[in-house]
């Protein structure tokens, strides 16, 4: 199982503290925040991973992270995205490194508060197909939305105007090798990107999409509002784990 950590894009909409730097470089409480994914990759037992990157300061991604030492890791590759085609373009740099192999994906700006290793072990499982770790949000509206055919998903939304749940799918995303076929054939959405949403839906339509809830908190951080909230929601774990008698 290989990881990769899509941080490409142009941080767009957290201008203009992403004008000369990187938005996966921006602080996250004491972190910068591509740490955080990382993080999440390595604790769930990844040990070969690929970082997308982009936009500004990509070289600065190298002087921080280096070959990975520091996550106890032998090695990091990188590559690099022009512009901001979306996330599924993103994803499609990966296919040489993936080499056939599944892939836990997960966004340069998507955080949790546990270990994702228990939902990693069930997707080895599966086999084929995909999962993805879902979560239930307030504010459903600006993420990809599930709609529910009893237990299964029936389809997913990107950004719906009136939510069908409040089933939010993050950032995390388990896929087989097929990804790259059903990534090969999306055409830009009408926001002009290749959508991961029309990947998960070319999954749900071959019948091949599994997915959990992820337990603990969890938020992106590619917003004013939720780059403060994920500082605030880091910064309280860090104080309760403190408190923590060992
Ligand atoms: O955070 C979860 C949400 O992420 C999902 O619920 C949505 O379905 C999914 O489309 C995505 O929505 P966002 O609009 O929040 O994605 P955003 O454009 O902010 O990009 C999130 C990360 O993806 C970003 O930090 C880096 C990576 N990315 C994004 C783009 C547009 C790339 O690597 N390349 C890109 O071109």
């Amino acid at each position: 199982m290989k990881g990769i950590i899509l941080a490409g894009g142009l941080g767009s909409r957290l201008r203009p503290l992403t004008k000369v730097t990187n938005k996966h470089l921006l602080p996250i409480y004491d972190r910068p925040m591509i740490y955080y994914p990382l993080q999440t990759l390595c604790e769930a037992g990844i040990r070969e991973i690929m970082i997308v990157t982009g936009g500004n300061s990509a070289g600065d991604f190298l002087k921080l992270l280096g070959n990975g030492r520091e996550f106890g890791l032998p090695h990091i590759a990188y590559t690099y995205q022009e512009g901001e085609g979306g996330i599924a373009d993103a994803l499609k740099l990966c296919e040489h490194f993936a080499g056939g192999e599944p892939v836990v994906v997960i966004l340069g700006d998507n955080i949790v508060q546990n270990s994702i290793a228990s939902y990693v072990e069930r997707f080895r499982e599966q086999k084929s197909g995909c999962r993805l770790l879902l979560k239930e949000v307030d504010d459903p509206e600006r993420f990809g939305v599930a709609d529910f055919d009893g237990e299964r998903i029936a389809a997913i939304e990107e950004k719906p105007k009136i939510p069908k749940s409040r089933f939010a799918v993050t950032g995390i995303y388990m896929y087989d090798n097929r990804v790259f076929d059903y990534a090969r054939d999306l055409k830009p959405s009408v926001r002009g990107e290749l959508e991961i949403t029309d990947v998960n839906n070319a999954y749900i339509a071959a019948g091949t999409c599994y997915f959990d809830v992820l337990d603990g908190w969890w938020t992106d951080a590619g917003q004013f509002e939720s780059l403060y909230r994920a500082a605030q929601l880091v910064a309280e774990e860090r104080m309760k784990k403190s408190l923590t008698p060992v």
